[in-house]
């Protein structure tokens, strides 16, 4: 079953990708938007409830804020909740995030296994940056806030490390963008290359479904399909957008 949850105000909220911790609205709010598209996953059967700890959301961006470098970000405060309360929930002991720049998106992700908002224990968490200089800033960042280094982040091609990866992935987040006229349509590449390690049940992520669903098209047909897929939602609590699927 494909669906959309809509906040009535997405194209309104709006942030300035160099001011990565600017407050856009009232907390609570943030909070309200956030539970209503958490209520249309459960709906859709992609999670099994909607509930998270707000103090450990809260901890986590603090220690974001505190401690990483992030010279400018897309994941708006309300993505930032999302993400952590989608992790939080659906606990995967494996997630893979492609495509994390300075590493802002992974720990979005991650945050909620390790550092101060983390309310599980995972066993595996790989950032993939193509950029080695990227790669290197986000690991440096990710350090600071994870001393367990549960949580980590490889300079490689998102592509290669799942076909190599010797175990199931239970969440998988895309972000990569591919070189030349490839952009956001490496997620099906990515994607594809994963398939035989996503068990039944395992969440996929793609981030964008909104600004950049033209070439994100076959990826998107793909997912809601729902002969290959169980349930995918496009959340749109932003301009950006997330869609998140199930298999
Ligand atoms: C647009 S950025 C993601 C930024 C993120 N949305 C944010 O707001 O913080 C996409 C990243 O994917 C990386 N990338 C592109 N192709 C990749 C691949 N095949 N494997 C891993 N990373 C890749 C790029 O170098 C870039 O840093």
């Amino acid at each position: 079953m494909a669906t959309t949850y809509c906040a009535p105000d997405w194209q309104h909220y709006r942030m300035d990708y160099r001011n990565p911790h600017q407050v856009l609205e009232p907390e609570e709010r943030e909070i309200a938007m956030v539970a209503e598209a958490l209520t249309c996953l459960c709906e859709a059967g992609v999670l099994p409830h909607t509930c998270y700890d707000h103090e450990k959301m809260r901890a986590h961006r603090q220690a974001v804020r505190e401690l990483f470098e992030i010279p400018w970000t897309a994941i708006t405060p309300r993505m930032q909740r999302l993400l952590y309360a989608i992790n939080a929930i659906v606990q995967p002991q494996c997630m893979i995030a492609a495509g994390v720049f300075c590493g802002n998106t992974f720990i979005a992700n991650a945050g909620a296994a390790v550092g101060p908002g983390a309310c599980y224990t995972a066993r595996e968490l790989l950032g993939v940056e193509i950029i080695p200089k990227e790669a290197a800033r986000a690991e440096r960042n990710v350090r600071r806030l994870d001393r367990s280094g549960v949580a980590r982040v490889l300079a490689a091609d998102a592509v290669q490390v799942v076909v190599e990866f010797p175990q199931p992935i239970d969440l998988l987040y895309l972000d990569a963008d591919g070189a030349g006229s490839r952009g956001k349509g490496i997620y099906l590449d990515i994607l594809e290359a994963a398939s035989g390690k996503l068990p039944p049940g395992s969440v996929i992520m793609a981030h964008n479904s909104v600004n950049a669903a033209g070439s994100l098209a076959p990826y998107l047909d793909y997912v809601r399909d729902p002969t290959c897929f169980r349930a995918s939602v496009n959340v749109i609590l932003d301009g950006e957008g997330l869609e998140v699927s199930m298999r």
